[in-house]
């Protein structure tokens, strides 16, 4: 129910420094360039719309849409319920935005779909990553923070369809 008591993990001042240095990383990295960040919905949304405002380079934004995780266990199947043309992708600076990689199916299956579109370059950028839940071996690049295996909502991320609007990220007790 709505009445779930929830643990904050990461506050929002705390996710807010990190994704600043994340942007300024990202500023860096592609310097003189720009940037495509691919964003997937929902769960990557508010990242998404919170780092591309602190990237001082060129910025332009795409969404693609996954298919959802059934309340806390993953189906292990991945299907684009919304993808974009291949021109969106082909000589762009591609970077994928997640909210969390967890078992590593849903970027693994995406990345390999976008680097047959031929992207100038692709990185993947992820505000969590629950590292020791891999089942498909799978890295970022731009990793916000590590953590463990815990299911966690809020900033994005959803307990069904639940709690995405919180500005922190928490643990429902
Ligand atoms: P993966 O394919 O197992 O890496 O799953 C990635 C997707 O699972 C994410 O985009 C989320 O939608 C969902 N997910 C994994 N862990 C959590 C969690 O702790 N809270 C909310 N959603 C999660
Ligand atoms: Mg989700």
């Amino acid at each position: 129910s709505m009445k779930d008591t929830i643990d904050v993990l990461l506050s929002e001042d705390v996710i807010n420094t990190r994704i600043r240095e994340l942007a300024a990383q990202i500023d860096a990295d592609y310097a003189g360039e720009s940037v495509t960040l691919l964003c997937t919905l929902k769960g990557a949304v508010f990242f998404a719309c919170e780092l591309a405002k602190r990237i001082t380079i060129p910025v332009f934004m795409e969404f693609i849409q996954t298919a959802s995780y059934e309340g806390t266990q993953s189906t292990g199947t991945v299907s684009m319920k919304l993808d974009i043309p291949e021109e969106d992708v082909a000589g762009k600076h591609l970077i994928i935005i997640e909210d969390v990689i967890d078992t590593g199916r849903t970027l693994s299956v995406v990345k390999e779909m976008m680097l047959k579109r031929n992207p100038a370059s692709l990185k993947v950028c992820t505000l969590l990553d629950k590292h020791e839940c891999r089942v498909v071996p799978f890295e970022g690049d731009y990793i916000g923070f590590t953590i463990g295996n815990e299911f966690v909502v809020g900033y994005g991320l959803d307990f069904d369809q639940k709690y995405r609007n919180l500005p922190y990220v928490g643990v429902i007790r």
